[in-house]
């Protein structure tokens, strides 16, 4: 929410910055006058839709809203902000010849951007937000390096360049982690479109008790836990850790498996351990550990589920095919600790959770933890 805020800030600056130079007569000339043009749209698309996505964080709005034409309302937005804008400048600098754009025109111009920021950002899932902040932060960058441009301003063309290039490249690598292109998740309703095939999957689920899970675990040579977004909502961490520090007293070898976009927002996993104080030389990110599940005695799986789905490493047909996955199928056991069979973000099945090696912990992360630490810690007062 916070960014989203910051964000819109940013882009809002930037929209006013060109509106000063619109309502004044600095910005003449065609080339000026178009960049100003650029920027104000920008940032003005940044500011609003922004706003829309901290409202939907925060849960003012609750429900992306669709409707049938909205792309085509979408566009129509776009286009007319952009004609509008091609129309100000021939009418002030070819028909006219005048330096101040007419302030009607500048007003209908952004009305026009900030409703295309809205309906732009209205139809998109809240999952998806934090790929579209991103974006967003790359067009404040944008719009700030323009303004800068015009303004004749080198500390602003830098950090606008700098921001801008630095968004882009996040909003790239979350897209790529995802393995979904930044259109698919701007122009797409990912998730609901998402159906199990009938007999995609077979096998059955198997609970399993906390306590139980908590001992096989204490009794194994090696675990690897994979934590993912349900941890966060759990607030589970510190429990997470208590109970690994049982284990490594106990002698087993125990590390952390990160994937890239394991939670809502690039590095959510790193810092949610790094907040409960897990040394940094038990955390693997998905390339340096995927070698070693094949060979490791348990796998806990944490409040994840996209994010260990072979569907992406067999399914053709799913949305997530092609996405690097972490292999936890491939360990001898696994542990899923989840609340019931909500899905995960992709909003699909995972076969995992029906193979013979795989066993379901039901319940809230921290509440299961605490079972299996007390478990644990059973084992030894009787002893
Ligand atoms: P998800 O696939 O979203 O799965 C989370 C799982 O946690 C759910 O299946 C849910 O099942 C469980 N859960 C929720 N609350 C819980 C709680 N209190 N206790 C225990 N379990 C709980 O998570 P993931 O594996 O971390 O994958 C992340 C997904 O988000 C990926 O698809 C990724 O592409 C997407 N995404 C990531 C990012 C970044 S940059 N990280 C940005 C946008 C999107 P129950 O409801 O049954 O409990």
């Amino acid at each position: 929410q916070m960014v989203a805020l910051y964000n819109g800030m940013g882009g809002g600056a930037a929209a006013a910055i060109a509106a000063m130079e619109l309502f004044s007569t600095r910005a003449t000339g065609i080339p000026a006058l178009s960049i100003t043009l650029l920027g104000a749209l920008i940032g003005s698309v940044s500011l609003s839709g922004s706003l829309v996505a901290w409202a939907k964080l925060e849960g003012v709005i609750k429900q992306p809203l669709r409707f049938r034409g909205q792309q085509i309302l979408n566009g129509t937005a776009m286009l007319a902000a952009i004609i509008l804008g091609g129309f100000i400048v021939y009418l002030t600098q070819v028909v006219i010849g005048t330096p101040q754009p007419a302030p009607l025109l500048v007003c209908l111009f952004f009305a026009f951007a900030l409703v295309f920021g809205v309906l732009m950002t209205l139809p998109i899932g809240g999952a998806d937000m934090p790929v579209v902040i991103s974006i967003y932060n790359a067009l404040t960058g944008l719009a700030v390096a323009l303004e800068g441009l015009v303004l004749q301003n080198p500390a602003l063309m830098i950090a606008g360049m700098v921001v801008g290039a630095a968004g882009l490249s996040l909003t790239q690598l979350m897209a790529k982690a995802m393995n979904r292109s930044i259109g698919n998740v701007v122009f797409t309703n990912f998730g609901a479109v998402a159906k199990t095939r009938p007999g995609a999957i077979k096998g059955e689920l198997k609970p399993v008790d906390a306590g139980d899970a908590g001992i096989f675990m204490r009794y194994a040579g090696s675990v690897i836990i994979v934590p993912g977004y349900g941890l966060a909502v759990a607030h589970g961490q510190q429990k997470l850790y208590e109970f690994v520090k049982l284990l490594q007293v106990a002698g087993v070898t125990v590390k952390f498996a990160v994937h890239p976009v394991a939670g809502r927002m690039p590095g959510q996993m790193d810092v949610l351990l790094a907040e409960a104080s897990v040394p940094y030389d038990m955390i693997y990110q998905l390339e340096d550990i995927n070698e070693e599940f094949s060979h490791t005695d348990a796998v806990m799986v944490i409040g994840a589920n996209d994010v260990v789905n072979p569907a992406a490493r067999n399914d053709k047909l799913s949305p997530i095919f092609g996405m690097p996955i972490l292999n936890a199928d491939q360990a001898k056991k696994i542990y899923i600790v989840k609340r019931g069979e909500g899905r995960g973000y992709a909003g699909i099945e995972n076969p995992l959770f029906y193979g013979d090696n795989c066993q379901m912990v039901y319940g809230d992360a921290q509440t299961v933890l605490v079972k299996m630490i007390e478990a644990i810690r059973g084992l030894a007062s009787t002893a």
